[in-house]
């Protein structure tokens, strides 16, 4: 597989993305519905300059952005992701669920989101949600979605609770940049940071306290958690060492700071 991005070298790509404090969450989840490119517009609208989002494969082997594997909650389909087309996929409202004001806000295919994160500048942490046993697949898809469709300028930080997607990923397109998405992290989980040679490592705000940051803080990677509302909260993992948060409330966190 080829990579376009030769600017960034994994482990060594911090000062290529330029990671900010605060990244949108699905977008800005709070504030327009999660995995839009309603979410995206909102977040640039109001200076948030990242923005996660979650992809996952349709049936024919499309990367879109969703969140859930099933369509219920998010959108006005029934069933599960995974056994949809795209064509199917891309018929559907992923707005009315939120708000009436976002009725027909369509579920994105990753390289419509790539362009429009591109006309936007916002940077970008793609999260792959593979199906159980998938994620080669799944890799393998979004790296040849992003050699196709990402135009450069704004980075792209590649993450994955499925590590095997992310060692797909560093064996075959390994001019993405990663990070290593955990809950609680597992013991082993320098020997993986080191061999996938990740570039962040992400972990979730339940499972930490400051001796838990303080080791990750030690291998040297930028440590971000998700998702983090409060602002009081946000100073105290920065405080610990905590390089950046996620977050529904993007904007109003990053105001509070
Ligand atoms: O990537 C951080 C965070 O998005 C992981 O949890 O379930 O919101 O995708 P989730
Ligand atoms: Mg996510």
């Amino acid at each position: 597989m080829s990579c376009r991005p030769r600017v960034f070298l994994r482990g060594m790509a911090m000062i290529g993305l330029d990671l900010p404090r605060v990244i949108g969450h699905r977008g800005a989840a709070a504030h327009a519905p999660e995995n839009t490119l309603a979410g995206f517009r909102w977040a640039a609208a109001h200076g948030v300059r990242w923005v996660e989002f979650d992809v996952r494969l349709s049936r024919d082997c499309v990367p879109v952005v969703i969140h859930d594997a099933t369509l219920r909650r998010t959108t006005n389909g029934r069933g599960r992701v995974a056994r949809k087309s795209a064509r199917e996929l891309s018929a559907l409202d992923a707005g009315s669920w939120f708000s009436s004001a976002h009725a027909g806000e369509a579920v994105p295919t990753l390289e419509t989101a790539l362009g429009v994160l591109a006309e936007l500048g916002l940077g970008a942490n793609l999260e792959i949600k593979p199906e159980p046993a998938s994620g080669a697949r799944a890799a393998r898809e979004v790296a040849a979605a992003l050699t196709r469709a990402w135009r450069g300028g704004a980075p792209v930080l590649v993450s994955s609770f499925d590590w095997g997607a992310l060692a797909t990923l560093a064996a075959e397109a390994p001019c993405w940049p990663l990070g290593l998405l955990m809950r609680r992290p597992p013991r082993d989980w320098r020997g993986w940071a080191r061999r996938l040679g990740v570039s962040a490592l992400h972990v979730g705000d339940r499972y930490i306290d400051r001796l838990l940051i303080a080791e990750l803080k030690e291998s040297g990677l930028p440590v971000l958690v998700y998702t983090v509302e409060r602002a009081d909260r946000a100073r105290r993992l920065f405080g610990w060492g905590v390089d950046g948060v996620f977050s529904d409330h993007p904007a109003r966190l990053a105001a509070a700071l």
